[in-house]
């Protein structure tokens, strides 16, 4: 079985649902407590294995590719001063893990930036984060599915069980459950964001995905979907048939970093790890108990 090495993070998005924020500044730039989000997710594909990351960007978002880069000047002021822990800070994104990035000319949606990709990543297995889903987990989320993929050689999409109202902003799968391994889904059919109504489930697609080499001629066939998008889950869903699509219940706490409500969540999560942080957070709420929309 080929080892997993690569990842694609596909984040060339408008972010919509984080404006006005997003107008000039990439919504993978905004910081969970003190680290862009997207350090925390190339930090889940370093800490799973992957040694080359594809970022693919659009217009707008050149930064995320410099926040990755050495920085020369920087980093001989915070040595000559002596700052060694903030000069390690700053040195540690240009050092986990190779980056290379392409451009997605028009975003014509998830699966066409994949596609984008398909000439860095070649002939290989590979990894795709969705940048706004950060997970906190003992076991990075990515890592538990590249195990899944090496010992089936199968495609496997992370999942979670979610709400039955909430299935409509998720891709939803349906299957049946490993008999050895409850975590694990034979995955039988695939539906993006369907109406409450028609989900089949309530197993939703989280961002987290190991492919197949075989998913780029999948892409090439699949025509623009919901939201006139070329969609990653009707490639997927093509691919049922043919070669197999596993699911995997992830272990770990999932936080949807591109919607407002949950990046707070996610600060407050990232938070709770730092003691001094966390003591006035509490304090905060404590003294404001109470006065929600009072203004002040
Ligand atoms: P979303 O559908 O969440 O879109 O994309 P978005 O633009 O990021 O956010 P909203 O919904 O407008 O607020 C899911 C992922 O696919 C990437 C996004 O960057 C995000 O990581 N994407 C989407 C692309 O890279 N290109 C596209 O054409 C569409």
């Amino acid at each position: 079985m080929q080892r997993v090495r690569k990842a694609v993070i596909p984040a060339a998005g408008m972010g919509t649902r984080f404006l006005p924020a997003t107008k000039a500044v990439a919504k993978e730039m905004l910081p969970i407590v003190n680290k862009p989000s997207i350090q925390l997710i190339i930090e889940e594909a370093a800490d799973s294995g992957i040694e080359e990351v594809i970022l693919v960007t659009g217009r707008g978002k050149t930064e995320i590719v410099d926040h990755f880069d050495a920085h020369p000047q920087l980093e001989e002021i915070l040595r000559r001063a002596g700052k060694e822990a903030l000069l390690r800070e700053v040195l540690r994104p240009s050092q986990m893990v190779k980056i290379s990035s392409v451009r997605q000319q028009r975003p014509l949606g998830l699966g066409h930036a994949i596609s984008c990709a398909r000439h860095l990543v070649g002939n290989e297995p590979f990894a795709v984060f969705l940048p706004d889903d950060l997970v906190d987990a003992k076991r990075p989320c990515a890592r538990q599915l590249i195990d899944l993929y090496e010992r089936t050689g199968k495609s496997v999409v992370a999942l979670m069980n979610v709400p039955r109202a909430e299935t409509s902003s998720y891709g939803i799968a349906a299957g049946s459950a490993d008999l050895h391994d409850p975590r694990v889904v034979d995955i039988k059919s695939l539906i993006e964001k369907p109406a409450v109504e028609d989900a089949p489930s309530t197993l939703a697609v989280v961002g987290r995905y190991v492919l197949d080499p075989s998913v780029f001629d999948w892409l090439t066939r699949t025509n623009p979907g919901r939201g006139d998008e070329i969609q990653l889950t009707d490639a997927l869903a093509a691919m049922i048939q043919a070669e197999g699509l596993l699911g995997y219940l992830f272990e770990g706490d999932r936080f949807d970093a591109g919607d407002v409500t949950g990046y707070l969540l996610a600060n407050l999560n990232w938070a709770r790890k730092t003691p001094r942080i966390w003591t006035s957070l509490l304090q905060y709420v404590d003294t404001h108990r109470g006065s929600e929309g009072d203004g002040g």
